[in-house]
């Protein structure tokens, strides 16, 4: 059941940089995508067409389209919230968006200021448009198992907004673990109830690492057959509504893993780790991947310094 090849969604330049608090230039976001790129990610999520009042840090999205380096067999996604959001990022011709629905009340409340039912009735029209104009539309749901909010989630609510979802026309359906407090049998628990309504290949997995088990997560999905991972570079980011909430998992360390076990990701390790290092240096900070800063580290360069490959 083990997938032989898994693919990672690169989504450090949206979910790893939309909650940083060092400015990052459109500039600089671009670089990133293009050594992503480079080292061989084949989907990245490069920003997201929200309100620039609620998420400053991505309203530089146009810009950061425009100026991207687009190489053939790559996938650009872009967040949509709403119609305004999906006008201005066909404009920027994405191949995919992404609609981002809760599985509580009150995460949806606080993430995108509206109940759940009121975000799908926003996401019909978006999906729709998207689709007539042969953009593959993803759907997140944040809080799959947990809610900084609400608390404990269970799988029947995640299943009740995954089939919402669904009814509205989403071609694949992401489940996040936004606060990063699911355990392997947990992520499989809520895995199960979108595989009984999507095929395999239309699955992914979304984990934070809050709790450090996130790799743990990915495993445990594995043994499902789920092979579509988001995963973000240097484990940046977090969640601007999910307060402690930090990163995805690191796609440096997810690469390792699954290279580890024999699992081809297309992806070239260690001009990955030179992507992590150069956004680490740009924030200044070392990189939060234990596999970048153990590759770095091998390597003889100084992690402290945040060192820019
Ligand atoms: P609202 O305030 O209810 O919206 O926000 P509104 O329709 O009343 O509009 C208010 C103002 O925003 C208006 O401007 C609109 O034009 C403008 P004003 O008249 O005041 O000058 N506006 C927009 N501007 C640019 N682009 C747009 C847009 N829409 C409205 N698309 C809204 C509702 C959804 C817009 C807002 O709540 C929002 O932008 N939220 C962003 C939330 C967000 O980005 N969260 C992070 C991403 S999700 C995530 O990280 C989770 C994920 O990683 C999975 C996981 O880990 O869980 C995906
Ligand atoms: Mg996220």
């Amino acid at each position: 059941m083990i997938p032989e090849h898994v693919t990672l969604v690169e989504v450090g330049p949206r979910d790893g940089l939309q909650n940083e608090a060092a400015p990052v230039s459109a500039a600089q976001k671009i670089e990133l995508v293009h050594r992503l790129q480079a080292a061989g990610c084949r989907e990245i999520e490069v920003t997201s067409f929200v309100s620039p009042k609620w998420v400053p840090q991505m309203a530089d999205n146009a810009e950061v389209m425009a100026g991207l380096r687009r190489r053939p067999g790559v996938r650009y996604a872009v967040l949509t919230p709403n119609m305004k959001g999906l006008e201005a990022a066909l404009a920027s011709r994405p191949d995919e968006i992404v609609v981002f629905a809760a599985a509580t009340e009150a995460f949806s409340q606080r993430n995108i200021n509206c109940s759940i039912a009121e975000s799908i009735d926003r996401f019909a029209p978006v999906v729709a448009a998207a689709r007539a104009a042969g953009v593959k539309v993803r759907a997140a749901v944040s809080c799959t198992v947990g809610c900084p909010y609400q608390g404990a989630v269970t799988p029947d609510e995640v299943e009740r907004v995954v089939l919402l979802l669904q009814g509205i026309g989403v071609q694949h359906m992401g489940i996040a673990d936004t606060i990063g407090v699911g355990t392997p049998r947990a992520v499989q628990a809520v895995l199960e109830r979108a595989l009984k309504h999507f095929p395999l290949a239309e699955v992914s997995g979304h984990f934070h690492d809050t709790y450090g088990q996130a790799l743990a997560n990915i495993h445990a999905a594995l043994q499902l057959g789920v092979h579509v991972f988001d995963a973000s570079i240097a484990g940046l980011g977090g969640c601007p509504y999910a307060k402690g909430a930090t990163g995805n998992v690191a796609t440096e360390d997810v690469v390792f893993m699954l290279h580890g076990m024999g699992i081809a990701t297309g992806i070239d390790l260690d001009a990955l780790v030179d992507a992590g290092a150069y956004i680490s240096g740009v924030i200044g900070r070392p990189t939060a991947s234990r596999a970048g800063r153990a590759l770095l580290a091998k390597r003889g360069v100084a992690v402290q310094a945040g060192a820019a490959a």
